[in-house]
This record gives structure tokens, C-alpha cells and sequence, in this order.
């Protein structure tokens, strides 16, 4: 099999991920300047397997292959064969002959890997228990758009050591930055995870010093997708671990706060957080649609600047 996945931000190297977030901003430019009249994917199908909820997610794949002249195709594990217990190679054997790429949002990053061991076709990481190297593609392209190169910056993640919080230790290795990391404990990342990242990524247990002089600041719900019952003792253990406006404040000046979204406003955030100029949410989250394009073309048809 030999299209390129891409699984984790290591599937590609880190100049083809520099390549990606320039090619995101320009496919962004050229969508406010001259309307949607790039259609480099007519006639391509996009799959996408949702086994999880999503907003962000789905509008921004399914919007980016119209605006690019394809088509995505939405299939929900409650009514395909997947969720009657047809094998997942099988899946992928058969999606293989019929799509261009497949989009999969899953609980098992192990599913996942044996997904795209079997498919033929290039197969996209749209949030694993483990992962999320899409929205990665859009907060680093966020804070570039913002604040210029991030190689040498500071980011701060404050919160679970969740799928998020794995996929920016690889953005530190792959994009070279250093990464704070600030969770309770027994909420810590996966160790192989951090320990490969080596001195790019430290942990802390005190909010207000891992912030200190820090250029971005980044958290997350504190019960993920398949965490729900764990709800009521992860709001015991994350007291005192919510991002607030005075937290930012021991920032930099310059400091922006990223969340990936849905954000559960008095929980790992204040209720006003969001509308703080420092938050750019939802610049962030509409760059989903311009780094996915941008990765989609990459995965399709190469380089093509
Ligand atoms: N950030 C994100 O992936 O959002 P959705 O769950 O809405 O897709
Ligand atoms: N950590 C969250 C991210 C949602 C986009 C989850 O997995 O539910």
C-alpha cells in the first residue's frame, strides 16, 4: 500500500508540515480574494466515519471538498456495516475501490492504524482517543497567521493529558517549540509520548508559573468524547486548573489563548474567556476548513507550490 496517511503530525516530515500551514494561509487568501474557483478535486470522493459527535469536524471536511469541486460522503458507524461488525480491513478493501481518501473519527487509534494498513487510499486522522493532528494543522496555522514563526516560541497546555494535548507535544517536536504542559496529577500525557518530544516539553502542577512569560496558552474539556460518567470526579480533580483572564495575564502581552472547541464555559474555562481579545477561537476554528484543504490537496496530488 502506498498512500501517504496521515495518522499523527509524524506522518509527514516538519518541512512538509511548514509547507502545509503556508499552503493553508494562501488557500485562504485566494478564498477571500477570488471566491471559490480553485476546483482541484472534481470528480473526488472523500469517505468520512464518524463514530464520535462532531461540528467542527465534519463541516470543515464536507465544506472543503464542495469548495474544491468533490464531494464527501457522511458515514455514521450507526448505519453502515462497521457498526453490524464488518472487519475494518474489509471496510477499507472495499471504501479503497470506490473513494479517493477516507476521513476517520474513531475511539481506537489501534482501529485506526489497521484502517489504513488495509486502505490503498490516503487515510486522514479526524480525532482518535489518542490523537488529533488535524486541528493541530489549524491551531499552528492560527497562531502563525497571528504571531508569525512559532520555532523557538512558547505554548502552554493547561488541562487533561488528553488526544489534544498528545497531538501539540508532536506540533513541539515536529514544529520545534517549547511546550509547557500543566495538568493534575494522574491526568499527565502518555509517557512514550512525552519522552520522545525530549527537552521540548516539560510538566508542571502550578498554573500561574507555567504560564509566566508564555506566548500561548491552549486547554480542553476535562472529559473527553467516551469519558462522560468520569464527568463529576475530573470537575473535583481540575479545580483549580480553568484558564481565566487573570491567568493570561502572567502571559506575555502578546500572549493568544487557543481551544480546540467545544469549550465548556465555568468548567476548563471562565464563562467570559472567550470573549477576551486574546482568545481567537474562532479564527481557529474556521482554519480547520483551510488546513484541511491544504492537507487533502497535499495527500491527493502533491505539492503544488
Ligand atoms: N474541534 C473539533 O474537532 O470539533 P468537533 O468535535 O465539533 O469536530
Ligand atoms: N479532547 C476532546 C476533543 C474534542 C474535539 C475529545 O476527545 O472529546
Amino acid at each position: 500500500m502506498s498512500a501517504r496517511h496521515f495518522l499523527t503530525l509524524l506522518d509527514l516530515s516538519a518541512e512538509e508540515l511548514d509547507y502545509l500551514i503556508q499552503r493553508g494561509i494562501t488557500i485562504k487568501n485566494r478564498l477571500k480574494t477570488n471566491g471559490p474557483v480553485y476546483t482541484p478535486f472534481s470528480n473526488r470522493t472523500l469517505a468520512m466515519i464518524f463514530e464520535k459527535s462532531s461540528t467542527r469536524t465534519r463541516v470543515s471536511f464536507e465544506t472543503a471538498m464542495a469548495q474544491f469541486g468533490g464531494h464527501a460522503l457522511f458515514l455514521s458507524s450507526r448505519d453502515t456495516q462497521l457498526g453490524r461488525g464488518e472487519p475494518i480491513a474489509d471496510t477499507a478493501r472495499v471504501l479503497s475501490e470506490m473513494v479517493d481518501a477516507v476521513m476517520i473519527r474513531t475511539f481506537s487509534h489501534a482501529g485506526l492504524e489497521a484502517f489504513a494498513a488495509a486502505s490503498a487510499v490516503p487515510v486522514i486522522n479526524a480525532l482518535t482517543d489518542d490523537y488529533h493532528p488535524c486541528q493541530l494543522l489549524a491551531d499552528v496555522m492560527t497562531w502563525t497567521e497571528c504571531r508569525g514563526p512559532v520555532k523557538g516560541k512558547t505554548a502552554v497546555w493547561i488541562g487533561d493529558g488528553n488526544n489534544m494535548c498528545h497531538s501539540w507535544i508532536n506540533a513541539a517536536r515536529q514544529f520545534d517549540f517549547q511546550l509547557r504542559i500543566c495538568c493534575p496529577e494522574g491526568y499527565e500525557p502518555r509517557e512514550d509520548i512525552v519522552a520522545a518530544a525530549g527537552d521540548r516539553v516539560t510538566i508542571l502542577r502550578d498554573p500561574r508559573q507555567a504560564i509566566s512569560g508564555a506566548d500561548l496558552i491552549t486547554t480542553d474539556v476535562w472529559a473527553s468524547m467516551g469519558q462522560e460518567e468520569e464527568q463529576a470526579k475530573r470537575e473535583r480533580d481540575f479545580a483549580g486548573f480553568q484558564v481565566t483572564e487573570a491567568l493570561l495575564d502572567q502571559a506575555t502581552e502578546e500572549a493568544i489563548f487557543l481551544h480546540c472547541l467545544p469549550a465548556h464555559r465555568g468548567e476548563e474555562i471562565s464563562t467570559t474567556l472567550l470573549d477576551d481579545p486574546r482568545a481567537v477561537v474562532w479564527q481557529e476554528a474556521g482554519n480547520r476548513l483551510h488546513a484541511q484543504k491544504a492537507l487533502i490537496e497535499f495527500l491527493l496530488l502533491g505539492r503544488v507550490a
